[in-house]
């Protein structure tokens, strides 16, 4: 076995960061942001997250339909977002599709905007249908790590109103675990709390593949987690109280 130590402020990086109107952003510059696409180099979110959109386009032959509308945005941004929208749309509109400055998941460069190719597409409300092209984009998008993070049933939860452009970079299994389970963000953090080092969820793929996907909470300082020997790992903070362990089992 081996084991890894980390420091308090990791609770607030990796792809499970719950950003919402309770858990605002800690790290204000995302590493490895990158053109979500490359015909638009001013739409960028984080590495990983712009290699499974491309893989999910390329799947879907996609790549003429569905263009990246808005990615990540800084803090002023997000702010000068919020507060034109107020101005041109009123408080209520704006509060329903625009997440408070250092509240929006936009900022962790985990976020994308999708809308379908054509002439006048809508900054805040891009269209993104539940049928054709759009539609097989939302299925396939699990299978490469995106979830839609903001949907009609979960409003009260989210604190955001249906969002149907909105996809969000969780990682794969978590991605598949949220669709298949019907879990918001916020649910599927709260659910994976329950599992701990020696109760773990496992989530067996299609090809019978087993990951363990379990919660550590933070310690003041430093945590030390312990891994099997040559093992393929990742943790994420959850931007609450500690970290979610993801191993991949050798086959
Ligand atoms: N439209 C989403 C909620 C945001 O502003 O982050
Ligand atoms: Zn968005």
């Amino acid at each position: 076995m081996k084991s890894i130590t980390l420091k308090k402020e990791k609770i607030y990086s990796g792809n499970l960061l719950l950003i919402n109107a309770h858990y605002p952003l800690h790290n204000t510059s995302p590493s490895s942001l990158t053109p979500a696409d490359p015909r638009f180099p001013d739409i960028l979110i984080q590495r990983d997250a712009a290699n499974a959109l491309q893989l999910i386009l390329d799947k879907i032959s996609a790549k003429n339909s569905i263009v990246p509308v808005s990615g990540y945005r800084s803090s002023a941004e997000q702010r000068s977002i919020f507060y034109d929208s107020l101005k041109d749309n009123g408080e209520e509109f704006t509060r329903k599709y625009v997440a408070l400055p250092d509240h929006s998941e936009h900022q962790t460069g985990l976020a994308i905007d999708l809308g379908l190719n054509q002439a006048d597409i809508d900054f805040i409300r891009p269209d993104f249908p539940y049928d054709g092209i759009c539609d097989e984009f939302r299925k396939t998008a699990p299978y490469y790590g995106f979830i839609e993070r903001y949907a009609k049933s979960k409003k009260k939860i989210t604190g955001i109103s249906h969002e149907p452009w909105h996809f969000r970079y969780v990682g794969y299994p978590h991605s598949k675990i949220i669709e298949e389970n019907g879990l918001s963000l916020e649910e599927y953090i709260t659910f994976i709390k329950s599992f701990g080092e020696h109760n773990r969820y496992i989530y067996y793929g299609k090809d019978s593949t087993a990951t363990e996907v379990y919660y550590v909470s933070a310690a003041d300082e430093e945590t030390e987690v312990v891994l099997p020997d040559e093992s393929i790992y990742q943790v994420s903070g959850n931007n609450i109280d500690g970290f979610i362990v993801t191993v991949w089992r050798k086959p």
